[in-house]
């Protein structure tokens, strides 16, 4: 009797760790990957959205003056804000727009880079598992798209943190209009957006990074088509001033815009002119915030050390069209 009663307590000390684990497990953090600097401790890349038009709308063009830019930067990585194949994402992993919208547009030297995607409301009228999936990134390793996940450059210069803002949405799930959205992988919804939330707060308090930057596809500010996103305003908001970050990147709005904040140091950048703009409707917006807005095709570049940001904004002809810097002290630390 009393090896089968140790045995029991045994038994219930083990279930209690694998319960343990569960727990543990269920608020997984989120998936990290890391990115070297340059041997002098630079860092640059290129942002783009809304790109996915097998080269129509510009797309092409956009792409070559990116390839141009980023020889001249010797761009680090490509990060691209979502809406990553129009209309509705990809069908699935041998849908020919791969290659089409991407793979054979994005075809310079210079762009031979990691791209790190994140999903826009378009990709998750599609297959949304197909563009996670490696078998995209075996046939072209450059891509690689999660939901949501964090890259540490430097290391420990900058951090981005990307996050899947789609689910955030209420209007895609109340009010769809025509459209199917995959949601699998994501319901029940506010289990997944108080998880997401949750796992992105933890990372920014733990974060040691010099510069914070958060990557997610919907504006939280905006003067363009969309606008402000009200749910973002909310949910992601709060946090993001909380933890000092520095850049909030989205696409969304098909154009290129800068706006920052009476409230505090963070600058709002949308970067979604990869293919269809010249939309032309501009919302007013207090012109103290409003350093930027152009409706047209474009892209964004950024360049980074220790001490300096370097933002610019470029049209399809590879003109400069907007310049914002930055600069912080170095840490008694170092
Ligand atoms: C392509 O870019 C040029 C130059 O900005 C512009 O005039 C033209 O309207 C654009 N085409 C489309 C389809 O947006």
């Amino acid at each position: 009797m009393v090896v089968s009663g140790k045995k029991t307590m045994l038994l219930v000390l083990v279930s209690t760790f694998l319960l343990g684990l569960l727990s543990v497990s269920c608020l997984a953090e989120l998936q990290r990957f890391e990115h070297a600097a340059k041997p002098d401790g630079s860092l640059s890349f290129l942002v783009v959205g809304d790109w996915g038009r097998k080269g129509l709308y510009n797309q092409s063009k956009v792409a070559l003056q990116m390839g141009i830019i980023g020889e001249k930067l010797d761009v680090d990585f490509i990060i691209s804000t979502g809406d990553n194949f129009y209309d509705r994402g990809l069908t699935g992993i041998d849908d020919p727009a791969f290659h089409q919208s991407f793979t054979d547009i994005y075809t310079a030297p210079s762009l031979q880079k990691q791209w790190y995607n994140v999903l826009g409301n378009h990709d998750y009228r599609g297959n949304v598992e197909a563009q996670l999936s490696p078998i995209l990134t075996k046939m072209d390793s450059r891509w690689l798209c999660l939901r949501s996940f964090i890259l540490n450059a430097g290391p420990d210069m900058a951090e981005f943190f990307f996050v899947d803002t789609t689910p955030m949405v209420d209007k895609y799930f109340i009010d769809p209009e025509d459209e199917v959205y995959d949601w699998k992988g994501v319901l029940p919804r506010e289990n997944y957006i108080k998880n997401l939330l949750m796992e992105v707060e933890s990372a920014l308090r733990e974060s040691t990074a010099k510069w914070k930057i958060v990557v997610g596809h919907h504006t939280i500010k905006s003067a363009g088509h969309h606008g402000n996103t009200v749910e973002l305003g909310i949910y992601l908001l709060p946090i993001i001033q909380a933890y000092d970050v520095d850049l909030y990147i989205n696409g969304h709005d098909h154009c290129l815009e800068h706006i920052s904040s009476t409230e505090s140091p963070i600058q709002f950048l949308t970067s979604g002119g990869g293919s269809k703009s010249w939309r032309g409707d501009i919302k007013w917006w207090n012109p103290q915030e409003m350093k930027f807005y152009y409706d047209g095709q474009g892209f964004m570049s950024v360049e980074m050390t220790q001490t300096e940001v370097d933002v610019n904004f470029y049209d399809v002809s590879g003109n400069v069209l907007h310049k914002w810097s930055t600069s912080k002290q170095l840490s008694s630390a170092m």
